[in-house]
């Protein structure tokens, strides 16, 4: 059985002061939660959050690494300087990243290597854009993300990542995907998986959905046979976020 899931994305929102605040709030809130909860804060919150949330239920992820280990790369975070302050996940290829920062299916392969050879799991994103959906190669697209991102990904190694399926006309928009969509590409996604490797790894890896999650859409979500919990953006900004996790975990 999958452990659900509940990660926030909070992207470029939260000054540090805003961050511990926040952050001590959801300690309390979430205390006897039993989902997993991860919450991606801004690269400059991320040591305060690491030591707010030690001995915690909540676990700390980045928004981005990049895939060299050290040198000459200005305004980038290695994942060893991660792992050194006690980070645990990254989202590594959120739509906003390619869309705005040139990720693209290779770099996000090398990144999702570089994290796990330093114990960091990958928060893997795939996702269509609306026009992709409309011309019915949605499935395939995801399909090709997934081949790439696993590329010279052990099998051992793969149990140990998380993806998250977004897409991209649900983010930020208020258009949530209809459960029946969103499962449809998750399954496909497992049965990828399935196809990477077998079903008894593709059966332990735990993939989410993203794209406009609330307090009113989570608890169809994760009651879909493939959809294992959220990755959840605008609304893991306030106490809603704390919600979400109590209907996800009933
Ligand atoms: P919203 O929940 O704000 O649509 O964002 C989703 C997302 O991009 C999470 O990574």
């Amino acid at each position: 059985m999958r452990q659900t899931v509940i990660a926030g994305n909070w992207k470029m929102n939260k000054t540090p002061s805003e961050t511990r605040l926040l952050l001590n709030e959801f300690k309390e809130l979430l205390k006897n939660s039993k989902s997993k909860i991860i919450i991606c804060v801004p690269t400059i919150s991320l040591k305060d959050a690491c030591e707010i949330a030690k001995d915690t239920n909540i676990n700390i992820g980045a928004q981005n690494v990049y895939f060299e280990e050290r040198g000459a790369f200005t305004g980038e975070t290695s994942p060893e300087m991660l792992d050194d302050i006690g980070v645990k996940y990254v989202i590594i290829g959120h739509s906003e990243r390619r869309k705005f920062f040139g990720d693209t299916d290779d770099t996000v392969n090398k990144k999702v290597i570089k994290a796990i050879e330093h114990g960091i799991t990958p928060i893997i994103c795939c996702g269509e854009t609306l026009s992709q959906r409309e011309k019915g190669v949605a499935i395939n697209w995801v399909r090709k993300q997934i081949k790439i991102a696993y590329k010279d990904v052990t099998k051992e190694q793969a149990v140990n990542t998380i993806i998250a399926y977004e897409p991209i006309w649900a983010i930020g928009t208020g258009k949530v995907a209809t459960s029946e969509q969103a499962q449809e590409v998750c399954h496909t996604i497992r049965k990828c998986l399935a196809f990477l490797y077998d079903e008894e790894t593709a059966e332990k890896i735990s993939i989410l959905y993203g794209g406009s999650v609330t307090k009113s859409s989570i608890g169809e979500i994760v009651s879909q046979a493939d959809i294992d919990g959220g990755l959840v953006g605008g609304a893991s900004l306030t106490s809603e976020f704390a919600e979400i996790v109590n209907i996800a975990d009933n």
